[in-house]
């Protein structure tokens, strides 16, 4: 293919990407199959490859792949991002309008109602059609260039047919299905879970690595223009209707009212039907809709005088706390549940709710039979708001948390510095059961056919107590079982066997040693590549270690210190477990591996490997990965847009690879 031909091959590959991206991503109607796309998409990658300075802005390529930062550069925002005043009630809503008509001296006002989205206000800017800057809020003046998180919103256009310089604006979230998986994820993960779709959206705008915001799921709505020089419309829905034929996902609900009754009832109907839809709203924003009006009215020190926010009490429930339910996690934290009448709250019905603590239990009074107040955090996480004390009956008796493990009855005890009462048998019935379920897990060992019940009934017949027996279980006491014919026995003693082989990193997550999560125990097995050296490893040995901190080193010499856990590893052992790392290795790097002993830098953007990855594949193979070229640089790694580090490697004659070369060379070293 010549240059000239790849160029128009890719403008019109380029073209029909962006627009299927826009049917499926903004106008929700996606006219072809994802396998159609991934095909034009592999083309286009396949052409770029070869024809690397025909890489435009606006290809779909180059919304994810950006290399990770060091730090958000600050932005000046040239139009302040101000916010908004509050309204709660009708009364407040008049009020506003009365301010609006007398500054205007006018009878009547024609406003625009929105929802007010939750999530967090972002600011794009484009130039000569193509998006050159995106950024937070800020404190308002200065905000942070987060473009290349921005640009992986497949709802946000690289290219828009508006060739003067325009700035808009808008409010990135999550879809309420997007968290939901997310911290689904996190908690198998041993990861702390994001307490509502806000957080998790700004948590995930402000990595520094784009390839993380770019599996988050995000979107955005975008709401007004910012700096607009060439801006002519008269009205602020005229506005919301060009950026829509612009390209930008514009939120349909938006209304224009005839005077603040019109508003109210708008928000009435939004009261109710905000649980109707997949995204979160906190309120509904009311704009005078005339721009020379907003003009004419002009801003207070925070705020514009022309518009408000009108904030939604949270949705609340009456109905009765029937019981408390303890139950005792995988670590012997012991945690209270309200059981409740099942009662509806935003749009679902709610049956429990966690009470966290004994100490929340004290503050809010919460007696069993108390008719409480229930709401739904951030709208997801249902959660007991207060008693209703008018409602008591004066016989209830203060709740308190028993002495004694609802399970082994064996004392409990509250950690310094902890809220949680923990039950600290090692032996506890239901921590090991909830360790067993861990360990069987997805990211831990894996085994298929295992899941809660299996385990539970493995238990109560006394089949199971420790992660060793699920390695003698028999054919005959499985077939035993509910629901287990002779096809789902042979099914589950596979997996279990094959479990065996797994690489030391899925075991040593599975055993549930304290604060190490899947990404950790990677990073032991790395290191240490066998059980035995971790075994033996000391505190220094571990906090040596980059990501390994001093609580996670406490917690896992002490783990190894343990008598019954000696025991239990080396009954693993025996029974032919796998106790060693698979992935690459650190030291064992034969001396003919083609980055033994050399010095190598990375530079550009890389596309196939992040550079974490790079790095620890690089190392794992006996190299050395430094920052900048000098004349002990043995290779460069120059990925995309590689700049000045290439051309000082040219200068010095040093060897270059490009990512595609890299991989090829560490794909055969690991067959
Ligand atoms: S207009 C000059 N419209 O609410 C004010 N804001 O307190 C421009 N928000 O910071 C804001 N949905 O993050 C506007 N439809 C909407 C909105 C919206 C959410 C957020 C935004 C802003 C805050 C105002």
């Amino acid at each position: 293919m010549t240059e000239q031909e790849a160029k128009k091959e890719l403008e019109s590959l380029r073209e029909a990407l962006n627009q299927y991206n826009y049917e499926y991503h903004v106008l929700d109607n996606p006219t072809v199959s994802d396998f159609e796309y991934d095909k034009k998409m592999q083309e286009l990658k396949e052409i770029e490859e070869s024809f690397p300075s025909l890489i435009m802005p606006d290809s779909p390529s180059q919304r994810v792949g950006g290399e990770p930062l060091d730090a958000f550069k600050k932005v000046n925002h040239r139009v302040p991002m101000l916010s908004l005043g509050n309204a709660f009630n009708e009364e407040d809503l008049k009020d506003f309008d009365r301010r609006v008509r007398e500054g205007l001296d006018a009878d009547h006002v024609t406003y625009v109602c929105e929802l007010k989205i939750d999530g967090l206000a972002i600011s794009l800017r484009y130039q000569d059609g193509l998006l050159v800057q995106g950024a937070t809020r800020g404190d308002g003046t200065t905000g942070e260039d987060i473009t290349s998180n921005l640009k992986t919103i497949r709802s946000i256009p690289l290219r828009i047919k508006d060739e003067n310089p325009i700035e808009v604006r808008g409010e990135a979230f999550m879809p309420q299905s997007a968290f939901l998986s997310l911290n689904e994820a996190r908690e198998a993960n041993g990861e702390e879970p994001f307490a509502n779709p806000r957080n998790a959206a700004a948590g995930s705008l402000r990595q520094l690595d784009p390839k993380i915001a770019a599996k988050r799921q995000l979107d955005i709505f975008i709401y007004a223009v910012g700096e607009w020089e060439s801006g002519t419309l008269a009205t602020h829905s005229e506005r919301l209707q060009y950026l829509q034929e612009l390209g930008f996902k514009t939120n349909p609900e938006w209304q224009k009212c005839d005077g603040i009754e019109e508003v109210i009832d708008y928000i009435d109907n939004w009261v109710d039907q905000r649980a109707n839809i997949s995204y979160d709203i906190d309120g509904i924003v009311i704009k005078v809709d005339n721009l020379e009006a907003q003009e004419q009215l002009g801003f207070t020190a925070k705020s514009p005088r022309w518009a408000i926010a009108y904030k939604f009490p949270a949705e609340e429930a009456v109905t009765t706390l029937t019981d408390i339910e303890l139950s005792v996690g995988r670590t012997g934290v012991v945690t209270p549940t309200a059981i409740l009448d099942p009662v509806k709250v935003a749009g679902t019905t709610v049956q429990r709710a966690s009470l966290h603590n004994e100490d929340l239990i004290k503050e809010k009074d919460i007696r069993i039979s108390d008719t409480v107040v229930i709401k739904k955090a951030g709208d997801i996480i249902p959660e007991v708001v207060r008693v209703v004390e008018d409602m008591r009956d004066k016989e209830l008796e203060p709740f308190s948390m028993p002495n004694e493990c609802p399970s082994c009855q064996s004392e409990l005890v509250r950690l310094e510095e902890e809220v949680a009462l923990r039950c600290i048998n090692p032996n506890c019935p239901a921590q090991l059961k909830e360790g067993l379920i861990h360990f069987v897990s997805r990211l831990a060992m894996n085994i298929d056919g295992l899941g809660e019940k299996v385990i539970e009934q493995l238990f109560r017949e006394g089949l199971i107590h420790t992660i060793a027996d699920l390695y003698r279980l028999e054919r005959e006491e499985l077939l035993k079982l509910d629901r287990m014919g002779e096809k789902s026995v042979q099914n589950l003693l596979k997996a279990i066997e094959q479990s065996k082989q797994n690489s030391l990193e899925k075991l040593l997550f599975g055993l549930g040693i304290r604060y190490v999560g899947s990404k950790a125990a990677r990073t032991l097995a790395a290191h240490f590549e066998t059980m035995e050296n971790l075994q033996k490893a000391t505190l220094d040995d571990l906090v040596a270690i980059d990501e390994i901190g001093d609580k996670m080193a406490d917690s896992i010499v002490r783990y190894f210190e343990d008598e019954e856990v000696e025991h239990l590893i080396s009954e693993l052992k025996k029974l032919g477990l796998n106790f060693t790392y698979d992935g690459p290795r650190a030291a064992d790097v034969s001396e003919d591996s083609p980055f033994s002993g050399k010095t190598v830098v990375l530079t550009g953007k890389l596309a196939i490997f992040t550079r974490q990855e790079a790095k620890q594949r690089i190392e794992a193979l006996g190299g050395k990965v430094t920052g900048s070229v000098s004349k002990k640089t043995d290779l460069l790694i120059a990925g995309e847009d590689a700049g000045s580090k290439l051309d000082k490697a040219k200068k010095l004659d040093v060897d270059v690879w490009d990512e595609v070369h890299l991989q090829e060379v560490l794909e055969g070293e690991s067959e």
